[in-house]
């Protein structure tokens, strides 16, 4: 398949194009402006400054200490390396538990991390959270399925929706934060048969990671592929090191593994 390269930087109306024209969309995650501008030119379409920067970087045990501050600190350090990639930021543990913190935190990643897209961890409850978002021209990414953020309330990390009920909740969610106002869904450790379901239902784009090869695109905690993780490798991820020449090679592999449709693969969904 023929890819569409975007001259200047990717926004939500290019994925919104990608989407509709089939082309699937490749993300990663990054932390400092040397790895950014390595992303960059590779090709990935989205770089995510993933909370899971608590874990990766600072080697805590969960998500849960990251703070706003940590956020901007790393989102701007990727600003400064990347010029073409859409960057997207996580709202950290507890940064948006009501309307008015949300906005000030928002407009905090926005302004001083150079943010594009804020996202948030969130079932139904956040959508009204996504409604004054979007209703302040904030663009915001909606993360359903696995929730790192709830780790201590979830107990641990498993695949989410794999029951009827929690399936129909998660399809209900997926719609409930589209019509507030989300301009894109990530799905985490989803089985890939509710996963396309979703995809198909909703009209936004839709990230996967552990969803199987339905969705409009992937993502991968950027460590992960490199195989310098803390902890061992998900089952859902792939190191693309392996066979490389280089870091650089590793990520246009893994672009080229997204675009044409061979990762993910069967083994990597649930
Ligand atoms: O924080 C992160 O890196 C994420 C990915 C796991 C999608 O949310």
């Amino acid at each position: 398949m023929s890819v569409h390269v975007e001259q200047r930087g990717i926004t939500v109306s290019t994925l919104k194009q990608m989407r509709q024209r089939g082309e699937k969309i490749a993300c990663l995650t990054a932390y400092d402006a040397s790895f950014a501008a390595v992303l960059d030119k590779a090709g990935i379409d989205v770089i995510l400054i993933g909370d899971s920067l608590g874990m990766v970087i600072q080697g805590h045990e969960t998500t849960v200490p990251v703070t706003i501050d940590d956020m901007i600190y790393h989102a701007r350090a990727v600003a400064r390396g990347s010029r073409r990639a859409l960057r997207i930021v996580d709202m950290p543990f507890m940064s948006y538990s009501n309307p008015s913190q949300t906005i000030a935190n928002a407009a905090r990643l926005m302004q001083e991390g150079g943010a594009q897209v804020v996202k948030l961890e969130g079932g139904e409850t956040q959508a009204e959270i996504v409604r004054h978002l979007a209703a302040q021209g904030v663009p915001v990414c909606a993360h359903l399925g696995l929730q790192p953020q709830s780790i201590h309330k979830l107990g641990g990390y498993r695949v989410q929706g794999r029951d009827e009920a929690s399936a129909r909740m998660m399809l209900d969610v997926a719609s409930a934060v589209q019509t507030a106002g989300a301009e894109m869904l990530l799905l985490e450790c989803v089985p890939a048969v509710l996963a396309a379901e979703i995809t198909s239902k909703v009209n936004i784009p839709v990230i996967g990671i552990g969803a199987g090869a339905a969705c409009d695109g992937q993502i991968l905690v950027l460590h992960d592929i490199l195989g310098v993780s803390v902890d061992r490798v998900p089952r859902f991820s792939r190191n693309f090191l392996h066979g490389a020449n280089d870091i650089q090679d590793a990520v246009s592999k893994y672009v080229r593994a997204v675009k044409d449709r061979t990762f993910p693969a069967a083994e990597h969904s649930f």
